[in-house]
């Protein structure tokens, strides 16, 4: 198993059961900081179920989740909720506001967790949209007026508002045509590049394995509660696992 000085995030031995279905089986792993890392697995593996416990939306049944080096397990639902800052989620539907523009969008945590004034705000939400690739004829659109893509990139562009020091990708690419995939992939990319100097942590869950392999750093297989097999991603496809080679040559 891969080992990190200093990870991102650390799950020790951690354990999910519903009932007496058991979700996550004894997981234990870190993953790397300014890094990006993907976790691939089998529909039904425990990936969202891993995904809610790094949010902290789900408490392990026993074990230990560390984030920034805070155990979650000694938050409070409150302090929970403002620690959820250091977080940017990037879902599969872009979730916008529908009757916000792009830039009340990307305005809108900023409104409700700075106490910057409304220009300053403004500015940010233009500058982070500039960033992203979201031209000024665009800022003042509402979603609907705007292609998959582009929606994308507002949701993005809303994630990294608040400048998070983990920006989690659930499902980023499933859904859409080949050409909006290969703009969200290298949209995750630049980003990572962008954000690199104060280290910005990426993790992707997906099942798309030519692009995990592809973007990544790491990539991480998870199958039925535990990850089986975790390799820089340039080694991935060699694994010997079966059940890699299964997903690998899906
Ligand atoms: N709140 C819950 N209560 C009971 N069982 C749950 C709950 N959440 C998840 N599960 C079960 O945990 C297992 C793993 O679910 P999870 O959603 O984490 O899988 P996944 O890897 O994300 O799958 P997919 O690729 O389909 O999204 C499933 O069998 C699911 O039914
Ligand atoms: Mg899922």
């Amino acid at each position: 198993m891969l080992k990190f000085n200093d990870p991102a995030i650390s799950i020790q031995n951690v354990t999910k059961k519903f009932d007496d279905h058991t979700v996550l089986n004894g997981l234990t792993f870190d993953i790397p900081r300014n890094k990006i890392t993907t976790i691939l697995g089998f529909s039904g593996a425990g990936k969202s179920t891993l995904l809610k416990h790094i949010l902290g939306l789900l408490k392990p049944s026993s074990g230990v989740v560390e984030v920034l080096t805070q155990d979650l397990g000694l938050l409070d639902r409150i302090a929970l909720r403002e620690f959820r800052r250091n977080f940017g989620m990037l879902f599969q539907y872009a979730a916008l506001f529908d009757s916000f523009t792009a830039t009340e969008n990307v305005a809108f945590p900023l409104r409700e967790f700075t106490d910057l004034d409304i220009d300053e705000i403004l500015d940010r939400a233009h500058g982070i949209l500039d960033s992203v690739g979201i031209q000024k004829i665009s800022h003042d659109k509402l979603p609907s007026e705007l292609s998959g893509g582009m929606r994308k990139r507002v949701g993005l562009a809303r994630a990294l508002a608040l400048s998070p020091q983990i920006m989690l990708y659930d499902e980023p690419t499933t859904g859409l045509d080949p050409i909006t995939t290969k703009m969200v992939n290298e949209l995750i990319v630049e980003t990572a590049k962008i954000h690199k100097d104060r280290g910005l942590t990426s993790v992707i869950i997906s099942h798309d394995v030519r692009a995990s392999l592809a973007i990544s750093d790491y990539v991480a297989f998870l199958d039925r509660g535990n990850i089986v097999e975790y390799l820089p991603a340039k080694e991935f496809a060699n694994s010997p696992n079966p059940l890699v080679q299964e997903f690998v040559n899906l």
